[in-house]
């Protein structure tokens, strides 16, 4: 049995969550990602055999079988890389969704995120339109998360203010962003209005809180937050001066001719 904590998911796992600390996008326990995994990858480590199971309290009989590699709620990202089997689990989803076995870490006796219903549920929903969706990142990014108390929360008028942040933007995410009104977080609820706001693209905002981000993997998903937040950055820098340019629809269309992407439908004119 291959030491688990040389698993590139693993390391990868460590890296990211290093990462978005340093980025400042995850104070104190704030932000959650969940990855899943190969089982004949996780097998090549761990032994398979359940520690404890875990209630759900949801239904995701598509996710029954899946294996996942999960923050632990109340953990904190800076943390990570210095006690994965502490700041990690991994879990088999059992019994539709409604139970989980924990094959790995939480060893502190802790458990998955309290956003795990918002996670599984995007899970869904991504794979229903991508077979090759493999993460969902939550995070608290300042700029993104600022935007939402003086900007318009239609989500057709804030992804148009992303795109014309930066010029690379409508490549990034021409899906644009989705955005949720504030709602009470880690419940069923907001776990399932996340998802079915993931089913037409992969950056999420919740008002007032963060935002969820989609993606085949750590890195892409990474690079997805980070460029809109990026954008929402030069957004408030510029949001309270006078406009004198900005990328014009026209430019964006030339945009989507250059490198084969097509903006949501109707968010250009
Ligand atoms: P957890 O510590 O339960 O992951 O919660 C952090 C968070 O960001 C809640 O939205
Ligand atoms: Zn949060």
């Amino acid at each position: 049995m291959k030491d688990i904590l040389s698993a590139p998911f693993l390391i990868e796992m460590v890296r990211t969550t290093t990462n978005m600390y340093a980025h400042g996008w995850d104070e104190r326990n704030g932000g959650n990602i969940s990855l899943l995994l190969d089982e004949a990858e996780v097998s090549e480590y761990l032994a398979m055999q359940p520690l404890r199971t875990l209630e759900t309290g949801f239904t995701a009989p598509e996710l029954d079988g899946k294996i996942f590699l999960v923050t632990g709620t109340g953990k904190y990202f800076k943390n990570v890389q210095y006690a994965p089997e502490v700041n990690l689990g991994i879990v088999r989803l059992i019994e539709n969704g409604t139970k989980a076995e924990l094959l790995w870490g939480y060893s502190d006796g802790g458990k998955f995120t309290s956003e795990f219903p918002a996670h599984m549920m995007s899970h869904v929903a991504r794979l229903g339109v991508d077979p090759e969706n493999r993460v969902v990142m939550h995070c608290h990014p300042a700029n993104l998360l600022a935007m939402t108390y003086v900007h318009d929360l239609d989500e057709k008028a804030f992804t148009r203010t992303l795109w014309q942040m930066c010029t690379e933007c409508l490549v990034v995410f021409p899906d644009g962003v989705n955005v949720l009104p504030w709602m009470l977080c880690g419940t069923n609820e907001i776990g399932e209005a996340t998802a079915k706001k993931m089913e037409t693209a992969r950056l999420v905002v919740w008002s007032q809180h963060g935002i969820y981000g989609a993606g085949k993997d750590l890195d892409e998903t990474f690079g997805l937050i980070e460029t809109a937040e990026k954008a929402a950055e030069i957004y408030l820098k510029i949001a309270h001066l006078p406009l004198v340019n900005t990328i014009t629809d026209e430019q964006m269309h030339l945009l989507e001719q250059r490198f084969g992407v097509k903006g949501r439908e109707g968010y250009l004119a």
